[in-house]
């Protein structure tokens, strides 16, 4: 049986994390749809079968947005510009205005539940990676919207800040959360951000949370849940 109960719309699912993201949904055994730029893209990533659970479009089309919210409970973003393409929209267009116009469209179409892959170090202005078009920045406004219009009662948001990503197996290192964005540096796999996002769906410790996120040792795990209670203790 499935421990969350209705559809789960992973937008960036064909990206990095929202890859596995979909391996972290099909292993819960939760219902998901995928909204993507690239259907041929997906198609690649996850075979022909996710053909029906598509909707392709952009953060910047609202009717696109509003196509692929549909009949969604909860939302996972793992959206993010491409900062080192000059010919890719701004973090101003896709970080900040696109994650706004998403989280905004999806609550007006009856999403209940928002979760933000953001980043480690977003409430630091001088940090070096502010140099490509703001980006972290750009990720903090996002933020604050997204926590403005999911903090209201009946909703929730989870926004996770991890550190720098990698690509290896999840549930082969210990994790360390923090509030406050005091964490100065740090990685993690891209697979454990993407689980510790599906567990956020029904984990009620990470609703209405903002919380960053790195690796520690390496070591064999059978749950990353544990971890949530490091925040409350
Ligand atoms: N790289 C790091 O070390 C690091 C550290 C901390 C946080 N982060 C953040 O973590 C998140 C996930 O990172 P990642 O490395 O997995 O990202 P990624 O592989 O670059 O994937 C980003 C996804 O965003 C999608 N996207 C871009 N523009 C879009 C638009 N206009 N409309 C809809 N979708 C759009 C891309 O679509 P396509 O598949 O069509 O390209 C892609 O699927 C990002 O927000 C990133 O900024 C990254």
């Amino acid at each position: 049986m499935s421990e969350f109960k209705g559809s789960v719309l992973v937008a960036g699912a064909a990206g990095r994390t929202g890859k596995w993201v979909v391996k972290s949904l099909q292993a819960h055994n939760i219902s998901f749809r995928l909204f993507v730029r690239s259907a041929e893209k997906a198609v690649r990533l996850f075979g022909p079968e996710i053909i029906d659970r598509l909707t392709i479009g952009s953060v910047e089309q609202p009717a696109e947005i509003r196509a692929a919210v549909q009949n969604t409970q909860a939302l996972i973003s793992a959206i993010g510009g491409n900062v080192t393409d000059p010919s890719a929209p701004p973090p101003s267009a896709i970080d900040r205005d696109g994650i706004i116009r998403l989280a905004t469209l999806a609550k007006e179409e009856g999403v209940k539940q928002f979760i933000l892959i953001s980043s480690l170090s977003v409430t630091k202005p001088d940090h070096p990676l502010n140099k490509y078009g703001k980006v972290l920045s750009m990720k903090l406004e996002a933020e604050n919207e997204v926590r403005r219009l999911y903090s209201e009662p009946g909703f929730s948001y989870t926004i996770l800040r991890p550190g720098g990503l990698l690509d290896g197996a999840p549930l082969q290192h210990n994790l360390l959360f923090d509030t406050g964005d005091k964490l100065t540096t740090g990685v993690i796999q891209r697979s454990d951000v993407a689980e510790v996002a599906v567990l956020s769906l029904f984990t009620p410790e990470a609703h209405n949370l903002t919380f960053e996120l790195i690796e520690q040792d390496e070591v064999s795990l059978a749950s990353l849940a544990p971890f949530f209670s490091q925040i409350h203790s």
